[in-house]
Parts: structure tokens; C-alpha cells; sequence
């Protein structure tokens, strides 16, 4: 079973929620996302690529005002969750929906969105080239592309090394912590397995599918990396929803 698949069996979607629906990583996707999208990319048809229960959608619904938020897994659980949270938790965004899609065979028309994000996704797919080829092809010029990996480089332990001065902090949220903790062990343990990413190898893969303008740089401790890539182009001026 390659890793991707844990993700269909039907108890995961309601574990993956109790491990990462929480403000740590929430705060990590809004450090993806303020870091080099809002400066460039519009930012107003956003593909969330691998959107699992909608966390990271939500998260970039919030951020991105306005902005229409396509939240598209392979898993159908993942998605049936993701919509419940929806209706009940975060009605208010109309702008978002949820959609049952392959990340390597995207069922958008070419140029559709300013800006795709990949929160956690990339390492999980078996042919990842491909699904950068159609994250390179569902965007409009100007638009970018921002991806969440986990790095080969990393370790858990300089991890919590590099992180001891946040322990008072976690200790008064001691379920927080707790989850986090967990959902980074884990998440070792699966990328362990799908095979973590290099910078370098990312960096490459980005260029190969003909991305523009790569960054690169750690997060959670070294444990991760966020990675940005352009599309060459001007964005196109679009009257904003509000
Ligand atoms: C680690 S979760 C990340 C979820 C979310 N982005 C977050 O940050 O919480 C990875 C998600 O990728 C989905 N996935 C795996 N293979 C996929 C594919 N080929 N196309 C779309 N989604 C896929 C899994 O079902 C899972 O929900």
C-alpha cells in the first residue's frame, strides 16, 4: 500500500483531525501562506491541493478574504469531513467548496487559479512530477505555487532541541502540545516510508515542471520545508468578491 492510501481507509479522517486540527498547525500554514503569497499572487482562485478535512483550507479562506478556495483529496472520508466542518464550523466562508480529485490528474481547465497550495501533500504521491505539471498547468501566469514537505534532513530530536524554549508555552496548552507532538511523530513515521524530500530535490522538481523564482526554507523546527515556486507572467487585475 503506498502511503497516500492510509488516507482512504475510513476511521484516518476522523484521527488526522484529532492530530492536526489544532492552532500549531494551523499556524504553520499561515506562515506558508504570508510568506510569499500575499505579497504576489492575487491570491483570489486558490487550488488546495491534498486539503485532507479542510484545515489548511480554512485556514487559507480566512487569510486570503475574499478569495474563491477549492479544497480538492483523493479521499472521499477526507472530503466528506472537510464539508461537515464546513457547515458547521465555518459557514460564513461561501467562498470555499470541497472537491473528490487526483492531484495528478486535476479536473480544472488550464490557467484557473492565481495560486495552488500543498500543505503536507507532495511526498504522499506517487508521481509527483506529474501532479507539479498540473499545479504548473491549472495556474495563470503570475500565479505560485506553495508546498509544505517534509525534509529529508530533518530530525525530531533537533527538532525539540531547537523548540525547548516553546516548552513552557506548550505546557499551558498541554492538549495542544500533546497532539502536536504526536502528529509530528507520526508524520515522521509515514514520510519515513512515502520518502521525505531533500531542498535540493525539491527545488529541481519545481524547475523540471517549469516553475520560476524557487525559494526554499526550514519549518517546524527543521523538520519541514516551505517552498515557493512561480508561474512567469503578469497577474491579471480581477474585480476582488469583497
Ligand atoms: C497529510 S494530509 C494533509 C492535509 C492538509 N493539507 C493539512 O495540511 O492538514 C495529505 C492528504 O493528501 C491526500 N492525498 C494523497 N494522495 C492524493 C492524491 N493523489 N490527490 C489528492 N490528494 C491526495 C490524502 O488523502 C490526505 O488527505
Amino acid at each position: 500500500m503506498n502511503a497516500g492510501a492510509i488516507f482512504r481507509l475510513p476511521a484516518i479522517a476522523a484521527a488526522y483531525d484529532l492530530l492536526t486540527a489544532h492552532q500549531l498547525w494551523c499556524d504553520d500554514v499561515a506562515r506558508l501562506l504570508q510568506g510569499a503569497a500575499l505579497a504576489g499572487a492575487g491570491g483570489r482562485r486558490v487550488l488546495d491541493l491534498g486539503c485532507g478535512t479542510g484545515t489548511s483550507t480554512f485556514v487559507a479562506a480566512r487569510l486570503l478574504a475574499g478569495a474563491e478556495v477549492v479544497g480538492v483529496d483523493l479521499a472521499r472520508a477526507m472530503i466528506e469531513r472537510a464539508r461537515r466542518r464546513h457547515r458547521r464550523r465555518h459557514p460564513d466562508l461561501t467562498g470555499v467548496r470541497f472537491e473528490v480529485a487526483d492531484a495528478a490528474r486535476l479536473p480544472f481547465p488550464d490557467a484557473s487559479f492565481d495560486l495552488v497550495l500543498g500543505h503536507s501533500v507532495l511526498y504522499l504521491l506517487p508521481d509527483r512530477a506529474a501532479a507539479l505539471r498540473q499545479a504548473r498547468r491549472v495556474l495563470a501566469p503570475g500565479g505560485r505555487l506553495l508546498l509544505m514537505e517534509p525534509d529529508a534532513e530533518g530530525s525530531l530530536w533537533r527538532a525539540a532541541a531547537a523548540n525547548a524554549g516553546r516548552l513552557p508555552g506548550l505546557l499551558r496548552r498541554p492538549l495542544t502540545g500533546l497532539r502536536f507532538l504526536a502528529s509530528m511523530v507520526l508524520w515522521r513515521l509515514v514520510s519515513g516510508g512515502a520518502g521525505r524530500l531533500s531542498a535540493a530535490r525539491l527545488e529541481g522538481s519545481l524547475r523540471a515542471a517549469g516553475f520560476d523564482r524557487v525559494e526554499i526554507r526550514p519549518t517546524l523546527g527543521g523538520l519541514g520545508l516551505h517552498c515557493a515556486g512561480a508561474v512567469e507572467g503578469r497577474a491579471e487585475q480581477r474585480p476582488g468578491r469583497g
